[in-house]
């Protein structure tokens, strides 16, 4: 857009096959670069069609995580070991386990450490040097990973609280509300930044608000997203729904 040359490039998806083809498209270019790549991963309903769009080129033979190493951007805290919701757990059922990671290639954050501060302090040491590709989400919030509005633009892996509203946006995905954890251990934003290229997609109405503000709005730890605007090399993939309210965007098909 001519407003920002030098900010994100912004592509918009007519449906959810193309979506899940543009952003399988980033990934790939991110991948490709590097000889063992480093890949960060999110979770999510807006990451689900990526993960089945990137587990069909592999079943073509087009991609190949074999010498890929992964890491997780959050994890929930106080749910038991393997539990389904865990994001572990989740990005396996979603990625994982239907393509060819190396044994122990996918790493995160440990929620059942003893000390979750050394834990937190342990996986950003792993994060150094930063991703090849860092895949993101973005919370109705603006969160990214769980930064939650205040965060600072710099910090680090650490435990966090998960907001009310970020809690009842994630109550979809389990059994009864109050079973969404309240605290998570995340990558901070300065963990995320250090990333070579980011991918940040959105889908759906309810993104809209926080898409906007985070690309053409301030860059403000009111919105951890806009956080974005700091880095050269970030692709946003969106839906036209989560596009509308863009101002750079008015027709994008
Ligand atoms: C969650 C996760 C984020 C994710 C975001 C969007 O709370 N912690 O990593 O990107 O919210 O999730 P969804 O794609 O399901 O809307």
């Amino acid at each position: 857009m001519s407003e920002r040359p030098e900010g994100p490039r912004l592509l918009v998806a007519r449906d959810g096959d193309e979506l899940a083809s543009l952003a399988a498209d980033v990934v790939q270019d991110g991948l490709r670069e590097a000889p063992a790549p480093r890949l960060g991963l999110a979770t999510g309903g807006s990451v689900a069609g990526l993960y089945r769009e990137l587990i069909r080129r592999h079943q073509r033979d087009e991609i190949s995580f074999g010498a890929v190493q992964a890491f997780l951007l959050d994890e929930y805290l106080g749910l038991p070991a393997g539990h389904p919701k865990a994001y572990r757990s989740v990005i396996r059922r979603l990625l994982v386990d239907h393509v060819d990671f190396a044994p122990g290639a996918v790493v995160g954050p440990d929620p059942s450490a003893p000390d979750l501060a050394a834990e937190s302090a342990r996986y950003e040491g792993m994060l150094a040097g930063g991703m090849d590709l860092q895949i993101l989400g973005i919370g109705r919030n603006g969160h990214i990973a769980f930064n939650e509005p205040g965060s600072s633009l710099t910090g680090t892996t650490r435990v966090v609280s998960i907001s009310e509203a970020t809690r009842r946006d994630n109550a979809r995905f389990f059994d009864h509300p109050g079973d969404v954890p309240r605290r998570a251990i995340t990558q901070g934003i300065g963990s995320i930044l250090r990333a070579r290229r980011l991918l940040l997609v959105a889908t759906g109405e309810s993104k809209a608000a926080a898409l906007s503000a985070a690309l053409e709005g301030p860059v403000s730890v009111a919105v951890p997203a806009s956080a974005l605007q700091l880095h050269d090399h970030v692709a946003v993939v969106a839906d036209r729904a989560a596009a509308s309210a863009l101002r750079g965007c008015r027709h994008p098909h």
